[in-house]
């Protein structure tokens, strides 16, 4: 597909979306941001980023050529019927980004796309909140790991240009699994804890927290070993940590989701980790206790 045809596909207004969104509309790029209700042309934003405010219109107007590229930054539990919703708008090679946190949507996905389509994750460390209906902040400036999911993909020339645009700077991975599981440990630490502490991130750096912290990542690390995944737990301790300690003024998002009674990704992420746990005969009983104290206060 030539980039002359090149029709680019965002789902959602979430603050992700609206991220990636803002950041090609800054660059004067092109995309399409696909929303549930079509009743608007464009999307009015204010995005607020490295300390400047920039007054935004965004397209939201429905493509009239077939997409190829749709990034798909929804929770983990949306992914099923957003892909649902909006595969039928893709070119039939198009490049499909999934970009979530937790894991356990990749199989389903997979089945979903057309023998052409390309599956890609993207997993990115930028932070960003939708502090009103207009406005975004980007609250952290991260990078964003791409690798293919799908064989098609494997064999694929990476969507590059415009997701380095959208969510870079970009690194392109031909392994993807690392980094998901990486990046599992980290949210099956962090959200749990401050989702059932209501605390900050910064919190779980105090001393009272090590010595349960380290449970949770030695038994982390006893589950992804049985999935190839080879961790040291006290490098991996000490990551977790950083990433509290760096991101110690924010709140995790499974911590604002309970916060505003919102549906949280706690199956795609602690509830991932023991299924994983269990099918390999594994008991992670520190990861089983939050799991059950979560459920039990989860708004019905
Ligand atoms: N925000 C961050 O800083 C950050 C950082 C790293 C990773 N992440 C992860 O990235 C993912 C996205 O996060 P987020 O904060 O952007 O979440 P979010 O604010 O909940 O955004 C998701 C958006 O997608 C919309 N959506 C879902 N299905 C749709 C469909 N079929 N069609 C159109 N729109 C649809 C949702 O609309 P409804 O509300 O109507 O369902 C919502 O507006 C999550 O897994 C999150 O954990 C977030």
């Amino acid at each position: 597909m030539s980039t002359k045809n090149a029709i680019t596909g965002i789902v959602g207004q979430g603050a992700i979306g609206l991220l990636a969104a803002s950041q090609l509309a800054l660059r004067q790029q092109p995309f399409h941001l696909l929303l549930r209700q079509h009743q608007h042309h464009s999307l009015v934003l204010n995005f607020r980023t490295r300390q400047q405010d920039y007054p935004l219109l965004l397209n939201c107007q429905r493509p009239q050529l077939p997409i190829t590229l749709l990034l798909l930054p929804v929770k983990a539990f949306s992914v099923q019927s957003a892909l649902a919703q909006w595969l039928p708008l893709c070119a039939p090679d198009a490049d499909i980004v999934l970009c979530h946190n937790g894991m356990g949507t990749l199989e389903l996905a997979k089945q979903q796309l057309q023998p052409g389509q390309k599956l890609w994750f993207a997993s990115t460390t930028h932070g960003a909140l939708k502090s009103g209906p207009h406005q975004l902040e980007h609250t952290g400036i991260g990078r964003t790991v791409l690798g293919p999911v799908n064989d098609i993909a494997k064999d694929a020339v990476a969507p590059f240009a415009l997701l380095n645009e959208a969510l870079g700077p970009l690194e392109v991975v031909s392994d993807i699994l690392p980094v998901l599981w990486q990046k599992l440990a980290i949210n099956a630490v962090i959200n749990p804890l401050t989702a059932l502490l209501m605390v900050k991130n910064g919190t779980l750096t105090e001393p009272q927290y090590r010595a349960h912290i380290e449970q949770l990542v030695t038994e982390f690390c006893q589950v992804a070993w049985t999935q190839g995944q080879r961790f040291d737990a006290p490098s991996l301790a000490q990551t977790v940590l950083s990433v509290a300690a760096n991101t110690a003024g924010n709140y995790s998002s499974m911590q604002q989701d309970r916060a505003l009674q919102r549906p949280d990704e706690l199956e795609f992420i602690s509830g991932f980790l023991l299924a994983a746990a269990a099918k390999a005969g594994i008991g992670i009983p520190a990861h089983q206790q939050l799991y059950q104290q979560l459920r039990a206060v989860k708004p019905a």
